[in-house]
């Protein structure tokens, strides 16, 4: 059974009657204008004390009786075949309780995993490492992508080339876009690798009981580990549980069992005892997945009144051992243009892998691309945020300019360059756009117990975005509860499938399968109360934890008192994602602003303020939803300003792996952040809920590049903007 509904969808700047076909179990979605009790209003995280006291079990946080700890011996070299591993000695030394040879016949970076150990202490495990040989036969590697594209070099794999096919979308004619403009320009930007340094290094505790497997892991989807796990040991899924209660970040590297997952459990079986192997530092840098580099060649052009004619991009770039270096994403979505060809090709380097990395591809290309765009309207002499609005192809985001220009008072005098001594001040503007909306799969339960409280139970896993709070506000919006009713149990999969958080996935494909439990779980409690009350179930409503009915509203019952005529313990209904309806738009737009303090003295920039511009459908908390835009921000902060991955040429070893020599934005680097979102209602679920980490990440980099471009009077196109090379572009100007 379905029913044919009409809603309002849209945003401030307009709104549209969009007729959507509802499965029968299904809420009706949240439209414009919807009144809220819960959701909307700023929440602190439900788990935020249990995180500022350190009471919240993280996996490195996890210790059981017995436990022993691992370690993993890594190659030396970028290349080398492994004649032979000997872990006699290694075996032999006291507290050693298993050891095994995972090097296969060759290895393809500095760091590439060799073998492993397991010990009574953290100590004794690392001692073990040094007494392992390993015959090495080393061989010619590649370590700089200008050198891995040359015929005669070296190769990754065995096969004719390092440079894979490329990969080339085009619309239109680019030449003829370029021969009818009034400006071109032409340039190439490079953007280094960049490695994800979640806080919580990857990592896991195994436990097994007979053929039963028990995982508590770092990682962002429990799942994935779980199938992962069960392939390798040829396990039903239902004997592996993984457990990850808190998570200290991700970024995309910590999907599925890696390496360190693996062997904790192959260890842990043979030596008959759990065993914990969390990463050392400079291994999460080594192994662990990076943001591949990128070298893009840009040619756009415009006619006289700005309108783009054409954009060009021809891209390469490397993941070391592993692909995904595209970055065309901003270029085919940012701009109106008939004339549009992206051509990307992956480099192989004997490096660390490449991983997805929050917005694969585009904080990169948004970089290379807003950077070109400012370098063309100089050329046509109209302002760069006039620019952006005449080729912008989204309605949001022009109602978002408005508001971020206001607020950053873009169009101020106090805000155009100037010096003040050795500083320059300058600032920058970019567009942001994503896809957050989220996919199907996603199953909830929701449980009210005979003590008046709730449970919402999902096998969802909080990266440290806020879902536990988020889950709680959703099932309380719709069963009428105040939060402190209603907690979010997850982490584990005992409870229903959840999918991971990745992509921006997480609050947009839970949050309808939490609203239609809430709404089957309302249901069973309204026909519980009917008798009670006199009055038909359907004629009852629930507010503010009162139940009542519409016709006799003195009469009326508190959700406690109804709780305690549950018949059991506690009354259960489960609730799916189902498939997304058409709905407003499938797609986010965004900008922000960047203003910058360069000291040309020294070359040191500093991020002085920024504003941010978001939508993400319905904001169920503005409190976690804002501080998901402060760490995108900061994150750009780090990618604009300091963090590359350097590894020395002649070695061919990463030279960086560590927090003092690759450095991170910091609380002093951090600048003054004003955070905007516009309400959509969306409609493509029932709560029009979409995913916001990815989106805010996307032009932070770009619009720091620009503002520093605008300070110092001469264009930058190479990252991370270090002293050294903010002199020497100042030194061209
Ligand atoms: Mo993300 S890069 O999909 O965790």
């Amino acid at each position: 059974m379905a029913r044919r509904v009409t809603l309002t969808l849209g945003f401030a700047g307009g709104t549209r009657e969009v007729a959507v076909v509802i499965p029968d179990a299904e809420p009706t979605p949240w439209q414009w204008g919807e009144k809220f009790s819960v959701v909307g209003v700023p929440t602190p995280r439900a788990d935020g004390p249990l995180k500022a006291t350190g009471r919240a079990p993280y996996t490195y946080d996890v210790q059981l009786p017995g436990m022993l700890h691992g370690a993993i011996l890594r190659s030396p070299y970028p290349h080398a075949r492994v004649r032979g591993v000997d872990l006699s000695a290694a075996r032999k030394l006291d507290g050693v309780r298993a050891a095994l040879d995972r090097s296969g016949a060759t290895v393809r970076f500095a760091g590439q995993e060799v073998a492993a150990v397991a010990a009574t202490s953290p100590e004794i495990a690392r001692d073990a490492l040094a007494l392992i040989r390993v015959d090495y036969a080393p061989m010619p590697f590649v370590a700089a992508m200008d050198e891995a594209m040359r015929p005669d070099a070296a190769l990754v794999f065995e096969r004719g080339s390092n440079v894979a096919a490329p990969i080339v979308n085009a619309v239109g004619n680019v030449a003829a876009g370029l021969e009818t403009a009034a400006a071109t320009h032409e340039a190439v930007y490079t953007t280094p690798v960049q490695t994800h340094v979640s806080l919580e290094t990857h990592g896991a505790v195994a436990s097994w009981r007979g053929d039963a497997l028990t995982v508590w892991c770092s990682t962002q989807g429990i799942f994935g580990v779980r199938d992962d796990l069960a392939v390798h040991f040829s396990l039903p899924p239902e004997n592996v549980r993984v457990i990850t209660a808190y998570l200290g970040g991700g970024f995309g590297s910590k999907f599925g069992a890696g390496h360190e997952v693996i062997f904790a459990a192959e260890l842990a079986r043979m030596a008959g005892a759990p065993v914990k192997l969390m990463l050392p530092r400079a291994d999460e840098h080594l192994a662990t997945g990076n943001r591949p580099s990128s070298s893009q060649r840009v040619r756009i052009g415009a006619a006289r009144d700005g309108a783009l004619t054409a954009i060009e991009l021809v891209q390469h770039g490397s993941g070391g051992i592993g692909g995904g270096s595209g970055s065309s994403g901003p270029y085919l979505t940012l701009y109106r243009c008939a004339n549009l060809r992206t051509e990307e090709r992956n480099v192989y380097l004997n490096a660390g892998p490449s991983s997805a990395m929050r917005a694969p591809g585009w904080p990169q290309g948004c970089f290379a691309l807003e950077l070109a765009i400012d370098e063309l309207a100089r050329k046509l002499g109209i302002d760069r945020l006039e620019l952006r609005r005449r080729n912008n192809p989204s309605p949001v985001r022009a109602l978002e300019f408005e508001i971020g220009a206001r607020a950053f008072r873009w169009n101020d005098r106090s805000r155009a360059p100037q010096s003040r001594g050795p500083l320059k001040r300058g600032i920058g503007v970019a567009s942001a756009a994503w896809h957050g909306i989220g996919a199907s799969g996603p199953q909830a339960q929701c449980v009210a117990l005979r003590d008046g409280r709730v449970q919402v139970r999902i096998g969802t896993q909080d990266i440290g975005t806020g879902t536990r709070t988020i889950i709680a506000m959703v099932a309380a919006e719709e069963l009428g509860l105040p939060l402190d009713r209603v907690t979010a149990e997850i982490g584990d999969t005992r409870y229903l499938f959840s999918l991971p958080s990745g992509g921006s996935l997480t609050a947009p494909s839970t949050t309808p399968a939490v609203r239609q439990a809430a709404a089957h779980l309302k249901r069973k409690l309204m026909r519980l109360a009917a008798p009670l009350l006199g009055a038909d179930s359907d004629d009852l409503i629930i507010r503010g934890g009162v139940i009542s009915a519409r016709a006799a509203p003195n009469r009326s019952l508190t959700f406690a008192e109804l709780c305690r005529r549950i018949p059991g313990d506690s009354l259960a209904a489960d609730g799916e994602h189902v498939p997304n309806y058409a709905g407003y738009s499938l797609t986010q737009a965004g900008c922000q602003f960047a203003g910058v303090e360069v000291d040309c003295e020294t070359g040191i920039v500093r991020v002085t303020d920024f504003v941010a511009v978001h939508d993400a459908g319905v904001i169920v908390d503005p409190l976690t939803a804002r501080s998901q835009v402060n760490g995108g921000i900061i994150m750009g902060v780090g990618f604009a300003l300091f963090e590359e991955r350097r590894i020395d040429p002649q070695l061919g070893v990463m030279v960086n792996p560590t927090m003092d020599d690759y450095k991170l934005p910091g609380i002093l680097d951090t600048p003054e952040i004003q955070v905007f979102f516009v309400e959509v209602a969306n409609g493509i679920t029932n709560t029009g809920v979409l995913g916001l980490g990815e989106a805010v990440h996307v032009a932070a980099t770009a619009a720091i590049g620009c503002a520093v471009a605008d300070a110092i009077g001469a264009p930058v196109r190479d990252l991370p903007l270090t002293p050294d090379r903010v002199l020497a572009a100042l030194g061209q100007a």
